[in-house]
């Protein structure tokens, strides 16, 4: 057991090491694809957003948590930094696209066959991560968080990323043997071969859902979600023992009414070629969703018939219309970011109990998601529910007594 950590701590850090050189030479040459994809990852073209979130989203707000000690040290580092400015749509050839995209099935280059065939008796939730061949920070953090694999009130929980080919291969030049070794380390890498682009993010979605339906039949649930986001498992798992794996379900942060914007300029326009209606279909927006098992199986299907559109998310919506299932969606996965959230105007600080009861926190840095992992586990930590008028209870930090 303990020869065996080491080799694990061991392979870590040689993994971290080539990872970061990586990272290094590719900052050098690529911009920064990260953010291009933060940004696009937001619901931009929702009709009538309540002007609070938006601004939240946009214009991240000074975070308030001068009442919180332990959290001083991470946070002053974390208000230096900024983020870089993204490469615009308007960039993207929407003709190229049309003309490929009945180009849509891919080699799976690393597979995790035997992922989910323990268990076969226990009801069990796949997480599934998007992430990129340079996130390898991102990944460690989520394996050694949120993402665990294990059990959680008896049930099972299992873990793939979703990885693409790197955009540039020259720079990233030791790329396979890297990800080789760490599928080989903690078998949950997934690897296919096409360029994982922001605009491929389709491509991710139909290649998942097909190995999910193939690899991963007897799942009773799955969490598919951004390698950004802090996601509060026990509250995922409560919410899921009053649903059946064999009836539909799709829950998340579902934006409505979206219109397309046709303005050339704007990062977020499709032209009308691309899609003619006035309005998308309802599609969950933000760092993750819940489906359950009947409704991948199904998703896996309808998504054959529907043509590739670059938004993942709407894409995705247009195969829920297509199988005719409304996506439901919940408060708990709406916040964005940690600090002062939008939705909740009445705190005057940053309260950590405002957490507990959500699902999601998209957007995070990874010391952020250190950090709301260590708060949240904090047995000191003693919240209280409190009930606000028409909304549902949110948690409020007891006073702690010195
Ligand atoms: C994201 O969008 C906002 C406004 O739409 C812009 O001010 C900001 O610079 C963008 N961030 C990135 C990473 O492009
Ligand atoms: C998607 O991946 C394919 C295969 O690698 C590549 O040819 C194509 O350019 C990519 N598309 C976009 C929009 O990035
Ligand atoms: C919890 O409180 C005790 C007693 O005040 C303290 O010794 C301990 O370090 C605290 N634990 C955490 C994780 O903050």
């Amino acid at each position: 057991m303990r020869v065996q950590l080491k080799e694990d701590a061991i392979c870590t850090l040689i993994l971290v090491l080539s990872f970061c050189t990586l990272l290094y030479f590719q900052l050098g040459q690529t911009s920064s694809r990260g953010n291009k994809e933060r940004n696009h990852t937001k619901p931009p073209m929702k009709s009538r957003d309540p002007p609070s979130t938006v601004d939240l989203r946009r214009h991240p707000k000074p975070r308030h948590i001068s009442d919180f000690k332990q959290a001083k040290p991470v946070y002053k580092e974390l208000k230096h930094s900024t983020i870089a400015p993204a490469v615009t749509y308007s960039s993207f050839d929407f003709q190229q696209y049309l003309r490929n995209k009945d180009k849509r099935n891919y080699n799976l280059l690393i597979n995790q066959p035997n992922k989910c065939i323990k268990n076969p008796k226990d009801p069990f939730l796949l997480i599934a991560i998007k992430s990129t061949v340079e996130d390898f920070d991102r990944r460690e953090i989520v394996r050694k968080t949120w993402g665990r694999e294990g059990s959680i009130n008896g049930m099972h929980i299992k873990r793939v990323f979703l990885l693409g080919v790197p955009r540039n291969k020259i720079a990233v030049a030791m790329w396979e043997t890297l990800v080789n070794h760490e599928s080989q380390t903690y078998k949950d890498v997934l690897l296919w071969d096409f360029l994982d682009t922001f605009f491929n993010l389709t491509l991710k979605e139909i290649h998942f859902l097909n190995w999910a339906a193939e690899f991963c039949s007897n799942v009773n649930f799955i969490f598919k979600g951004d390698n950004d986001v802090f996601v509060n498992m026990e509250n995922i798992v409560d919410f899921l023992e009053v649903h059946s794996p064999t009836e539909d379900l799709f829950v998340g942060d579902i934006i409505s009414h979206a219109k397309p914007i046709r303005l050339r300029k704007s990062k977020y326009f499709i032209p009308e070629i691309m899609y003619g209606l006035g309005i998308y279909p309802p599609y969950a927006g933000g760092g993750g969703f819940l489906m359950s098992g009947i409704t991948m199986k199904k998703l896996s299907r309808a998504c054959k018939d529907v043509e590739l559109f670059p938004i993942d998310d709407v894409f995705l919506g247009m195969c829920l219309q297509r199988i005719n299932l409304k996506p439901v969606s919940h408060d708990g996965f709406k916040t964005f970011g940690i600090g002062k959230p939008s939705a909740a105007p009445h705190l005057q600080t940053f309260d950590p109990c405002f957490y507990k009861d959500l699902m999601v926190v998209h957007s995070l840095k990874v010391s952020e998601i250190w950090l709301m992992w260590n708060l949240l586990r904090n047995h000191n930590l003693s919240c209280s529910k409190k009930q606000r008028a028409g909304k549902p209870f949110y948690w409020e930090r007891k006073k702690v007594v010195a």
